[in-house]
């Protein structure tokens, strides 16, 4: 019997009512046909991240495969740690299997969007689970379409005029300096709706506000990305594999869990983000 693909029997579950959804319909070895791409393209900057539950660890070439229904991969993340780049695999795309111990030291239990720093930021990222921790340890994501329609057209208003500067200031242990501006605004060229671009790890600088008034603006704005309204949180089992589109979510680990915990990431390239 031939199995016609057909994207309907692709489904979104919502996982948390602003933010991320469970999909079902999609094998790990599923095919890269243009309505395939384009459903889980579209999903993904709908839901921001998408999560997929394969029930047992995804090899580097599985996953690698896999990331073809998402875009290009990024050859080596620029911002992966001088620690990674020891753990980096050869070959054209490298994947990077982090145990981070402890994650405060990589700033990873702070929400951030990847990559900032960058003139082209990446579009996308993919964490698999190769040791899930016995207990806690989540990954949490931050929808940041919710956090822009969360404010008032006031201050809307004022962040639609304002660059953003982004650098590696508070991350001394990434092996790539980098510095750059971003809108503090951005629109999705997928959904067409506006995200807040402003991140705790990254961003620096509002370079047209003077001192005082750009770090209090800040500060609310990491409190903002904060709410746990915008928020969902996902619980790592073996083969559970995240999908998440950089640009308008952030994410964050939760610092504290039991065992050893061991993810496996790969990173697809984006485009420079514009208001
Ligand atoms: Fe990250």
């Amino acid at each position: 019997m031939t199995v016609v693909d057909t994207p309907a029997r692709i489904r979104f579950e919502k996982a948390a009512v602003t933010i991320g959804a469970r999909v079902h319909g999609i094998a790990l070895d599923e095919q890269a046909t243009p309505q395939t791409v384009q459903t889980l393209r579209g999903g993904l900057h709908e839901h921001g991240v998408l999560f997929f539950e394969f029930g047992e660890r995804v090899e580097e070439e599985q996953l690698r495969n896999f990331s073809r229904l998402f875009g290009e991969l990024e050859p080596v993340y620029g911002f992966s740690t001088k620690q990674q780049e020891a753990q980096i695999k050869g070959g054209a795309a490298g994947c990077i299997d982090a145990a981070y111990q402890p994650l405060k030291e990589y700033r990873t239990g702070q929400w951030h969007t990847d990559g900032t720093p960058f003139e082209r930021p990446p579009q996308a990222a993919i964490l698999t689970a190769v040791e899930p921790p016995e207990l806690g340890g989540g990954t949490m994501w931050s929808n940041m379409y919710a956090a822009y329609e969360d404010l008032s057209s006031h201050y809307q208003h004022l962040l639609e005029g304002l660059q953003v500067q982004h650098g590696t200031l508070r991350t001394p242990f990434v092996k790539e300096r980098a510095q750059t501006t971003h809108p503090a605004i951005i629109r999705d060229p997928v959904t067409g709706k506006k995200a807040l671009y402003v991140n705790s790890v990254y961003s620096e600088r509002f370079p047209d506000l003077s001192e005082r008034e750009s770090d209090s603006l800040l500060r609310f704005l990491f409190e903002h990305v904060n709410t746990p309204e915008f928020h969902v949180r996902l619980t790592w089992r073996p083969g559970t594999t995240a999908v998440w589109e950089e640009r308008v979510t952030q994410h964050r680990a939760v610092d504290s869990f039991v065992g050893t915990r061991r993810l496996r990431r790969l990173t697809i390239k984006g485009e420079k983000p514009s208001a």
